[in-house]
Parts: C-alpha cells; sequence; structure tokens
C-alpha cells in the first residue's frame, strides 16, 4: 500500500488505528495520569469481521498512542463492545496490592448449523495500566438464555447505594443491573417498552449524571444508540433521554426523541469512567461512521474513527433539560497558530474569501444573523469539490451537503443532506472542528451539533462565506490551526 494512500484521509487530531477496522469505542478510562481507549477492532482486515479490543492512550484525549491488542477472542467468543472501570477498593478481588482497571464486555459467540448468536458479559483485569489483561476464570458473569440481543455493557459505581449499577442493551431496551463485586449481578429493572426510538436494535447504552449549567441541580442522562435499520433512510443514530434514576429505576421527563447529533455520523457514543472528582467533567467520544456506509468508507489501509472528545452538560431552555457538548478544553493547548477573522459586512449575493492554512483546524464564528436570510460557507479544496453548510435564517436550519465523487458505490444516505435546527438568536455561533476526513460543527454554543465524515481529495484551502440573501454580518471569528 502506497503510504500516500494510506495517509490521504488520515486525521490529525481524531484516533484512527494505525491500520484495519475499528468501530464503537470500548472502555474508556482515566487512570493514573493516562486517558485508555479501547476499541472494536479486526486485527486483520478493513472490514468489520472477528472482534478483538484493540487499546490506544492519551495524555489529552487528542494525541493517542495505539498499543498491542488489549482482548483477543476465546472460546467464549470474540470481544463485543463494553466498559472499563477502576476498582479503587477492591471489591472484585483481584486488586490485593494496590487498584487496577476492570474490563466489562460482552462475549459474542457467533451460533453454528443454524443456532442463534450467545452474547454475555465477562470480565478482565489488568495490574499493569491496561497493558496486559487476565479473563476472569468464572466468565461469564451475566447470562440470560432468552435474550438474543444483550450486550455492550456499561458499568459505573454508584455511591450513595455504594454498588456497582450495569447498563445493558436488550433488545429494544436497556436493563440495569447491580452489583457488589462486579462478578454477582441483580436484575433491577427494564426501560424501552414505548419510548424512544424503536426502529431497530438498542445498543452501547450509558447512564450517567450531569449538572444543569447555572444551577447546583443535576440530572440523570441515559444515550441508547440505535442500529441501523434498511427499511427506514435514518441509517444507525444515537439519541438520549433526561430524567431521574433512583439506583433502581430511570424516568425520563420526556416522551419525544431527542438526537444525540443531527449528522449521520456519530454512532455508539458512551463516557470515560474515573475522571478525577476535582476535574469533574463529563466526556465522551463516539465512533464517527454509520452501519449503514461504515464498511464501504474510501480510506485505504485502514477503516473508521473517533470524534473529537466532547464535554458533557445541561442546559434548560424552554423548561426542558436538554444536552450540549463542547470540544474538550484540551483543544486550546493544542492550536499551534491562532488566527483573528476581521470584523465584516457581507453584503446580499456578495462573498468573503477566507484562506485555510492547514489540514487540522478549529474556525469559531460569530454571525449578525437579524438582516440575513440566506448564506452559504462552502470549505473549498484545489479540485472545487466542495463541502456546502447553508445556513437558513428563516427556517432556522443549517443543512450540510458533502459531495462524494468517488467510482465506487455507496449507499445513498451517504449524500444526502444532513438537516439540523438552530436557535432564533440574532446573533449565531458556528464552531467547526475540521480535519482531513471529517467536520463537527458545533451551533447555539453546542446545544445543536452535527457530525460527519467527509473525503475530500484534496485539503481544503479556502472558506468562502456567501450571504445569498440579506446583508450578513461577521462579528468575530478564529481559526485555530491544530
Ligand atoms: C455497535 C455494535 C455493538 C456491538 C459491536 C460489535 O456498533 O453493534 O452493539 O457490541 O458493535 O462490533
Amino acid at each position: 500500500m502506497l503510504h500516500k494512500e494510506i495517509n490521504k484521509h488520515r486525521p490529525r487530531v481524531h484516533f484512527s488505528p494505525k491500520a484495519n477496522w475499528i468501530n464503537d469505542p470500548n472502555g474508556m478510562a482515566y487512570f493514573e495520569g493516562e486517558y485508555h481507549l479501547f476499541f472494536q477492532y479486526n486485527p486483520k482486515d478493513t472490514v468489520w469481521g472477528p472482534m478483538h479490543w484493540g487499546h490506544a492512550v492519551s495524555k489529552d484525549m487528542i494525541e493517542w498512542e495505539e498499543l498491542d491488542i488489549a482482548l483477543f477472542p476465546d472460546h467464549l467468543g470474540q470481544i463485543f463492545s463494553g466498559s472499563a472501570v477502576v476498582d479503587w477498593h477492591n471489591t472484585t478481588g483481584f486488586f490485593p496490592e494496590k487498584p487496577g482497571l476492570v474490563a466489562i464486555f460482552t462475549h459474542h459467540l457467533p451460533g453454528v448449523n443454524g443456532e442463534r448468536d450467545v452474547q454475555t458479559q465477562s470480565l478482565a483485569y489488568s495490574h499493569d495500566r491496561g497493558r496486559t489483561w487476565v479473563k476472569y476464570e468464572g466468565n461469564p458473569v451475566l447470562t440470560d438464555p432468552d435474550l438474543v440481543d444483550f450486550r455492550d455493557p456499561k458499568v459505573f459505581w454508584d455511591p450513595p447505594r455504594k454498588r456497582w449499577i450495569m447498563v445493558l442493551a436488550t433488545g429494544q431496551s436497556v436493563r440495569f443491573y447491580s452489583s457488589q463485586n462486579l462478578k454477582d449481578w441483580q436484575f433491577e429493572s427494564k426501560f424501552g417498552d414505548d419510548v424512544g426510538y424503536q426502529a431497530a436494535v438498542w445498543e452501547c447504552p450509558d447512564l450517567f449524571e450531569l449538572p444543569i449549567e447555572g444551577t447546583n441541580q443535576k440530572k440523570w442522562t441515559l444515550f441508547v444508540s440505535v442500529g441501523d435499520n434498511p427499511q427506514y433512510n435514518v441509517g444507525s443514530k444515537t439519541h438520549y433521554f433526561v430524567g431521574d434514576f433512583d439506583g433502581t429505576t430511570f424516568v425520563p421527563d420526556h416522551k419525544d426523541i431527542r438526537w444525540l447529533d443531527h449528522g449521520k455520523d456519530n454512532y455508539a457514543g458512551v463516557s470515560f469512567s474515573d475522571i478525577p472528582t476535582s476535574d469533574g467533567r463529563r466526556i465522551y467520544m463516539a465512533w464517527m461512521s454509520n452501519w449503514r456506509y461504515a464498511n464501504q468508507v474510501p480510506t485505504a489501509g485502514w477503516r473508521g474513527q473517533m470524534t473529537f472528545p466532547r464535554q458533557l452538560s445541561l442546559q434548560t431552555v424552554d423548561g426542558e433539560d436538554v444536552l450540549k457538548q463542547s470540544p474538550v478544553k484540551e483543544i486550546e493547548q493544542h492550536a499551534q497558530s491562532v488566527q483573528t477573522i476581521e470584523k465584516k459586512m457581507i453584503k446580499s449575493s456578495e462573498s468573503h474569501q477566507i484562506e485555510l492554512n492547514g489540514i487540522s483546524m478549529a474556525i469559531d464564528l460569530t454571525f449578525n444573523i437579524t438582516n440575513t436570510e440566506t448564506f452559504t460557507l462552502a470549505f473549498i479544496d484545489r479540485e472545487e469539490q466542495p463541502i456546502i453548510v447553508k445556513v437558513n435564517g428563516a427556517t432556522q436550519e443549517v443543512t450540510l451537503q458533502r459531495q462524494y465523487n468517488d467510482k465506487e458505490d455507496i449507499p445513498a444516505l451517504f449524500n444526502q443532506p444532513q438537516l439540523m435546527s438552530i436557535g432564533t438568536d440574532s446573533e449565531l455561533n458556528l464552531r467547526f472542528i475540521l480535519d482531513a476526513s471529517s467536520i463537527e460543527l458545533f451551533a447555539d454554543d453546542g446545544l445543536s451539533v452535527l457530525t460527519s465524515l467527509i473525503y475530500p481529495n484534496q485539503p481544503y484551502q479556502k472558506l468562502v462565506i456567501t450571504s445569498e440573501k440579506g446583508n450578513l454580518e461577521i462579528i468575530t471569528g478564529q481559526i485555530s490551526i491544530l
């Protein structure tokens, strides 16, 4: 494989594997000064296949060092998604000397001769900061012969009740279990009948408390990813619920479906465990792809990457607590140079061009859109194949249109416009993180987010902002080369 081909779409500030296939982030945890990222990994091919847990570590969640494979398939099956926790109090008995990491994952045993697949939950532990792992001899620790889709355990310590809680995807629902030692699990409750997005199997749940900005209050937030049902024009997508959790039952505050992201490429997102309370942040990353076309995207030698890490909080908007996401603050230390964009009035049907001098960058723009009906931001490469972001101030919508001009077939969903609603303020803030093959847009201070893969043949060289109807003012702007 030509070096050039391998690196053509290689992200600079997003995790991607040196070679071969990845999907979901797994076992994300902070321990002894390192952020750990494990991931669904097929070490033999650039398409999905027998799953292992790959492993990478980072000091800032932006620059990752890929390490050896952490977990290999065994007689109980392949290693599907799951989580990791630090067992601070040796509840498991695995750590008589000092605390260490425990991975809680799904063993997936494919059915043979027409028999159905078997999914069970298992443990592995590490005494050397995740470098090597021992599988627990009592595996599996949780089984249910009645459930075929029984996977993706996310475990956290529940301090008030002094026990571990697991949230598990179980068909088109999630179930909660509790444990004192991670080995013996008790069923607590089921959530998902008649609520949420029910078009396909539920996967990769996560449950955590988030602060409500501007208050001393907190609320529980439940993430649930929903697989791809080919009958619908949606692809795989993640939604979330905000509500209360009493250690046994989760009760949502709302009935409406709330998408985590309005782009097509944010799936299986879960949060880091064990970020110290002195830091206090809740941060997640997701797989930046979509099951509809993940196996076909045009990278060479490797396939799959993660979103930029995002800090989460809740904000009360019109009486509802809604999710807010922002790129982690570590992005600031990562900036190699910062360019200020001058205040500028762009008259109706005129354009303003901004040079882009890098491959990965953060672009932050605040507009006054009082007198603007529609305007576009076109990221243009040397071959003039733009990615166009269109803002319609009248309908309060942002549309992102990507182009895919490769000869290879890719499912139609890839080329369909991605749409997101924005707030009604006269000031509009758009924050982009642009990398070699992705664009992440945070609008309205992170209340609306759109994540999309892109595959330009050349890096983008300019950003052309055109006011299609009405006068548009750039109030402030900044580009940081990352
Ligand atoms: C989600 C998922 C999980 C499963 C894993 C297999 O993308 O389907 O439910 O554990 O991928 O790779």
